[in-house]
């Protein structure tokens, strides 16, 4: 059976509707090209000529919509991921955000969050800068994806996501399991909540460190917007975002009320009135 690649604006449309009506998910959000790619894959897959075809299916079957909805969740990760910038975090920003918080316990935040490999790297590069400091923090976790919550939770890594630790990293703060997975400790399981929800509606405020990397590159442009105008709203005055290397704020309007203080790192700054900090 031979395969149409176009997915009509019509026919996109029809599969929006069919999606929210049987998810309760807003597809609109999503990047045309990036759509286009998750949906023609779907249709490869159960053999639709094109995309009347599954829109049909998607309405007929009961099990399509949430398949076609878990493709949109890319999880691909690794802990210390680009690990330039978590040199850079270690070096230059979690020491400045340590000396201006004082005693208060520091919350950070990391969106987007999939198996977990990113706020467990934020928790070990916390423990490793603070030291015999007794620096308190909360990190929490947050996913769209369920089945990316719970592996998290649970914590176990093939030895590919680890590469970018030191050997004495890992010696530290996991266990072996087997030949090639390892086990996430109970002191840095410990330092990390998570839960499943969306960026834009998850409840949440006086953050001093968001990370949302390699999540909004799926995302059009109104959709960014919305969520840098929340980050904003849920970070602290001088609050610290960090974006995913191929990531922007070029073009969103809400960008203007952050600094971009790190170019190469992706790394900006909450603007309050008008000033940023210099690190
Ligand atoms: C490619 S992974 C990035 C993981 C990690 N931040 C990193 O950079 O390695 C993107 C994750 O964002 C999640 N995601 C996508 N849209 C989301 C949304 N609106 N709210 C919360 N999570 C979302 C996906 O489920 C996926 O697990």
């Amino acid at each position: 059976m031979s395969h149409n690649e176009t997915i009509s604006d019509q026919q996109l449309l029809l599969i929006e509707k069919t999606m929210q009506a049987k998810t309760g998910k807003d597809l609109r959000p999503f990047k045309r090209p990036f759509l286009n790619r998750r949906i023609n894959a779907r249709m490869k897959a159960v053999g639709a000529r094109d995309g009347s075809e599954y829109a049909k299916l998607l309405e007929s079957d009961s099990t399509e919509p949430s398949i076609l909805f878990k493709s949109f969740s890319i999880n691909v990760t690794e802990f210390y991921r680009d690990s330039f910038v978590w040199e850079c975090m270690s070096s230059k920003i979690i020491p400045q955000i340590i000396k201006s918080n004082g005693t208060l316990p520091l919350q950070v935040w990391s969106a987007g969050c999939a198996s977990g490999e990113e706020p467990y790297s934020l928790a070990i590069l916390l423990k490793e800068v603070s030291g015999t400091k007794n620096v308190k923090f909360n990190i929490i976790g947050t996913d769209i994806s369920v089945e990316a919550i719970n592996r998290a939770k649970k914590g176990q890594y093939l030895s590919q996501c680890l590469k970018n630790l030191s050997p004495n990293v890992i010696a530290k703060y996991f266990t072996p399991i087997n030949n090639d997975t390892y086990q996430i400790n109970e002191s840095i399981k410990q330092l990390v909540t998570f839960q499943q929800g969306d960026i834009i509606s998850f409840p949440i405020e006086h953050i001093n460190l968001i990370t949302c990397r390699n999540v909004l590159i799926y995302y059009d442009k109104p959709a960014q917007e919305l969520v840098f105008k929340k980050f904003h709203k849920t970070l602290n005055d001088n609050g610290y975002l960090v974006i995913g290397q191929d990531e922007t704020m070029m073009g969103v309007i809400a960008g203007k009320s952050f600094s971009c203080i790190l170019p190469r790192e992706r790394i900006y700054t909450k603007l309050v009135s008008g000033g940023s900090i210099v690190v």
